[in-house]
């Protein structure tokens, strides 16, 4: 089959990597890719959001399987314009997107659905909000959260009405977000550890992934401003198994089945952003994509065909997949331009990619990387994922360690801790 990915980070390149084990692969694409998806196939001059050429380009190559990383491609509508013109493409349709796409949908879908979420209120109007914080309607903590996709920015932790009333401001009248800001959701602050759950959904059928949990901020113990993510894990024990089987129940069960019932079936990667909560897993949001940097420490155990589930999805049947996983430990260290997710430079040679990949069950995944006079150079505020497989957790992260050891640009900077909370997991389970 001809693949084309969709998108340019460390997720697409684990993508690109998970699919090229397929025997039936023929020609991979990747739109517009970055240095590491260059080694594994063709990168396209085609923005992920540049969905006319997109179009062309999977209509006149008779690309047999589309596969969108991105949110924003997603919440614009590309699945239905492919599906349209014929072609199979996995991922939610726009309408399906929304879960993503708007906050305020997603949080009034699970009201109706009795999900469990945060309490929240939505508002249109700002003078609104101004008045029921004013009159004390709120305790703090809140979060306030833009409506709409706001790339990780539009979430605000307020400890006080003064910095609620900041948030306020910056979304619905400074219109920091755009149109995202239209509306705003305004959340009751909860206390616990994130995790990460990914499903395969065919509309009907789900197929659960392995957990994983990311690392938002962007210092080590979880201080200073939040990223796209400077690290993750999967190990099983991320979730108990009384926990994952209530996730499965209260949360991933009624959201397939809602959609489907309002008539906008989800079809794709639902990836649940939930809150452990000492009253149980809440939902924070919903993806509709797959995770980044999820994705790059959950493909790494999963043991079947990749192609086979994707294709699977868009065609609307998983029924027949049988997926297996290992029960191995997978870490991900992100290795960011220093400043990030401040301003970086960028434009600085990669030395020693070869080397940290030479390591056993290593996998160096870029993100904002890009190929200069036959170099590697970094390209974006993340830069690397490197990735590392072993039998136990303290192993993984010895191992990824190991590989960030041996690569270099200027000014390069990583978190110390990735998956030290998973350590102190394993720790109070055995004893
Ligand atoms: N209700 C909440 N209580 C506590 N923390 C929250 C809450 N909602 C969001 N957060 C924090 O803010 C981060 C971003 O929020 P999220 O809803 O995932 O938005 P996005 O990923 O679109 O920026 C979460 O990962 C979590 O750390
Ligand atoms: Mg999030």
């Amino acid at each position: 089959m001809k693949i084309l990915v969709i998108g340019s980070g460390a997720r697409e390149h684990a993508i690109c990597w998970k699919l090229k084990q397929s025997p039936a692969l023929t020609e991979l694409y990747c739109a517009p890719g970055n240095a590491g998806t260059a080694r594994l196939g063709e990168n396209l001059s085609i923005g992920s959001e540049e969905m006319g050429k997109l179009l062309d380009f999977a209509v006149s190559r008779q690309v047999d399987l589309t596969v969108v990383g991105p949110e924003a491609p997603l919440v614009g509508g590309l699945v239905d314009q492919f599906e349209s013109a014929g072609l199979l493409v996995m991922g939610p349709s726009r309408a399906a997107a929304q879960l993503e796409g708007s906050k305020t949908f997603a949080k009034d879908f699970m009201r109706r659905h009795g999900i469990p979420t945060a309490d929240y209120q939505t508002y249109t109007d700002p003078v609104a909000v101004d008045a029921d914080l004013g009159r004390g309607r709120y305790r703090f903590p809140l979060v306030v959260k833009a409506d709409g996709l706001a790339a990780g920015k539009g979430v605000f932790i307020c400890p006080d009405l003064t910095s609620a009333q900041a948030a306020v401001n910056a979304v619905m009248r400074e219109r920091q977000f755009g149109a995202s800001g239209d509306r705003l959701v305004i959340e009751e602050f909860l206390q616990g550890e994130e995790a990460s759950f990914m499903v395969f959904s065919d509309g009907r059928n789900y197929i659960p992934m392995v957990p994983s949990q990311d690392h938002k901020a962007v210092f080590d113990g979880d201080q200073g401003p939040n990223t796209g993510g400077m690290g993750a894990y999967s190990i099983d024990a991320i979730l108990s198994p009384p926990t994952r089987d209530r996730v499965l129940r209260e949360v991933i069960e009624p959201t397939i089945r809602g959609m489907a019932e309002e008539g906008t079936p989800f079809r794709g990667i639902l990836y649940a952003g939930l809150m452990l909560t000492d009253s149980g897993a809440k939902v924070l949001e919903f993806n509709v994509r797959f995770g980044d940097p999820e994705t790059q420490v959950v493909l790494p155990r999963l043991e079947t065909d990749l192609l086979t589930i994707l294709a699977g999805i868009a065609r609307g049947d998983l029924s027949k997949i049988d997926i297996q996983w290992n029960s191995d430990a997978v870490v991900c260290v992100v290795v960011a331009s220093g400043g990030y997710p401040g301003p970086y430079q960028k434009g600085k040679e990669i030395k020693g990619l070869e080397m940290a990949g030479e390591i056993r069950d290593t996998v160096v995944f870029h993100a904002g990387t890009a190929k200069r006079d036959g170099k590697t150079v970094s390209a974006g505020g993340r830069v690397l994922g490197i990735t590392a497989r072993a039998k136990s957790l303290d192993e993984a992260i010895l191992r990824a360690y190991e590989g960030v050891n041996k690569v270099y640009f200027e000014g390069m900077y990583y978190r110390r801790d990735i998956a030290a909370k998973g350590l102190k997991k394993l720790t109070i389970d055995d004893l």
